[in-house]
């Protein structure tokens, strides 16, 4: 029987976040502490910062987390109810802070007597439609998953059988931003300034400058490495392109291949559904594009709100429950793994 009342936690990469969600649908409570403020002087997630933070922060929010949910320390509520798992993101991520979470985790299943329960963070990410949707999500379900490390095409054919059509051979999109926007002198996280200097009205819609699209009809997979090396070469050339021109250019370059792809893995695979998710899923421009391009093929469009898009624990606990009946319970001996990847195929 799957386990009814679980305690996510996560702690991949930034983010350190603790909720417990009950049947995989309900969020009792979802608590997100970003460290995007330590990090982002340095240009970039610094890891042994990120490990150190995720320390200071675990025990208070994890604490908030079940208290919001109306749990005490020994994981049981007024009204009778106990935690019946503790799940972490077991990979992939930064070592230093994966370990962190996995500690924690295996120290309250030790404690409460209850399953320790490992999560792959992406197959995490893959199932925050059905967290939200449940049963209102029609499949098959083909998702563009893309964040700061990971730009995957995943077509589901059910919450826990998946495939993955397409990656990206180099650069994942959200860091070809970060990139880009530290090469024009915009702050970390890159994405959303250049997402707003983009729209903001002040990048022109008029072909001041144009940047390659990768691997444009060349199957699902991508490669930003091309568009980011045009940028820069170009900025080198004509200084005096503004910072808005530029990023204007390279959105709509990055957004076209990604729109491309997706709708065209949509009608390839006979999709009743689209998906985004990441924290690239934020973008305003690939937001409105697949909203539009959607609709007009007659497919269900899902777009999380950016919440549900970016690192959180809600998302780790539900895709625990949904995955309690496939995989085997990971046993306390088992560690973290930082390079872990997506089954290429489980159907
Ligand atoms: O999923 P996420 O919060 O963390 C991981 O990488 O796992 O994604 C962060 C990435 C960063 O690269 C950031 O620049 C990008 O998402 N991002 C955006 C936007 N908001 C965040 N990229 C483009 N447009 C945005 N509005
Ligand atoms: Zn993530």
């Amino acid at each position: 029987m799957k386990p009814s009342v679980i305690l996510g936690i996560e702690t991949s990469c930034d983010e350190t976040a603790a909720s417990v969600v009950i049947d995989g649908r309900t969020i009792a409570s979802s608590v997100v502490s970003s460290q995007i403020d330590l990090h982002a002087k340095f240009g970039g997630v610094v890891p042994e910062i990120a490990g150190r933070a995720h320390v200071q922060l675990m025990i208070p929010v994890v604490n908030e987390a079940l208290e919001q949910a109306g749990f005490d320390h020994a994981g049981r509520s007024a009204e009778g109810n106990s935690i019946h798992a503790v799940a972490a993101t077991v990979g992939p991520g930064l070592i230093g802070s994966l370990l962190v979470g996995v500690s924690a985790a295996k120290s309250l299943a030790m404690v409460w007597n209850v399953p320790f329960l490992g999560v792959n963070h992406l197959e995490a990410h893959l199932l925050s439609p059905f967290l939200e949707h449940g049963d209102a999500v029609q499949l098959p379900l083909v998702t563009l998953l893309v964040s700061g490390g990971h730009t995957l095409i995943v077509l589901m054919t059910t919450p826990t059988e998946y495939q993955v059509l397409g990656s990206t051979i180099d650069d994942a999109a959200g860091e070809a931003y970060d990139k880009v926007a530290r090469f024009l002198g915009l702050p970390y996280p890159g994405g959303p300034v250049i997402d707003q200097i983009a729209s903001s009205g002040e990048g022109r819609t008029d072909a001041v400058v144009k940047f390659p699209r990768g691997m444009w009809k060349d199957g699902y997979d991508f490669s930003f490495s091309g568009v980011k090396t045009a940028v820069l070469k170009e900025v080198k050339k004509r200084p005096e392109l503004s910072n808005a021109d530029v990023a204007h250019a390279f959105q709509e370059s990055v957004v076209d291949v990604l729109l491309e792809k997706t709708l065209r893995a949509a009608k390839d695979h006979g999709a009743a559904a689209v998906a985004l998710g990441g924290g690239v899923a934020a973008n305003s421009a690939l937001r409105a594009g697949i909203e539009a391009a959607g609709v007009a093929a007659g497919l269900q469009v899902f777009l999380p709100p950016r919440i549900m898009c970016t690192d959180n624990a809600a998302m780790v606990a539900a895709a625990a429950w949904w995955r309690a009946d496939v995989d085997a319970p990971l046993g306390l001996a088992a560690g973290a793994n930082p390079s872990l990847r997506l089954r290429r195929s489980t159907v």
